[in-house]
């Protein structure tokens, strides 16, 4: 199939993402002015997402990486979070903000936020560029929030299905015809 077939429908475009990165960057640069702060991005998902939003964070950042997996490969989350890239640097005594896609069920974000609480940083918040609406409303959710979507599978901009699709330019909700053949 040819990666722009792989959408039903667009939901987010490149210039409403830009705008978002945008947004989010300003309240982050005004929320920690003057702190020494370590930007952490979930592999493989924050990216692009991280690399856009770093730029419109006016503070002097460290940045690093740490990645986990969840999904296994299939368009539902499963429970157990592993590490399989830990961090570079130290964060102890440090301000962390963790950057990922997306909060579909809140377990990925949950889980890394106790771990770097125990690793000793000193305050720890999440930023998300999409928030999922599903039926558990009390779920986890990102201090730092762009924009809500439908309880869809979504791919684009980081987003994968089966580790493709990331490297499309905006958010679209998957076609029926990739769902069917994951079935
Ligand atoms: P959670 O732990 O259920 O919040 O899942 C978070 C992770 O699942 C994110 O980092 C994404 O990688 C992945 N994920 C959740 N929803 C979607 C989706 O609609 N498309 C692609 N990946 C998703
Ligand atoms: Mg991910």
């Amino acid at each position: 199939m040819k990666i722009d077939k792989a959408c039903k429908e667009i939901i987010i475009s490149e210039e409403k993402i830009i705008e978002t990165c945008k947004m989010l960057g300003a309240e982050i640069s005004r929320d920690y002015e003057g702190k020494e702060v370590t930007m952490v991005g979930l592999l493989n998902g924050c990216n692009p997402f991280f690399s856009d939003l770093i730029k419109y964070v006016d503070l002097q950042i460290v940045v690093d990486y740490i990645k986990c997996s969840s999904y296994h490969g299939k368009t539902k989350s499963s429970n157990d979070v592993k590490i399989l890239k830990d961090l570079d640097q130290s964060i102890v005594g440090k301000h962390v903000i963790i950057v990922d896609d997306i909060i579909d069920t809140g377990k990925t974000m949950k889980k890394i936020m106790e771990i770097f609480k125990v690793k000793g940083a000193l305050s720890v918040e999440a930023c998300v560029l999409l928030y999922k609406e599903t039926e558990d409303k009390n779920k986890y959710n990102a201090k730092y929030v762009g924009l809500s979507i439908p309880n869809a599978f979504v791919i684009g901009y980081g987003l994968d299905f089966q580790e493709h699709y990331r490297n499309l330019p905006y958010i679209g909700i998957i076609s029926d015809d990739l769902i069917k053949e994951e079935n």
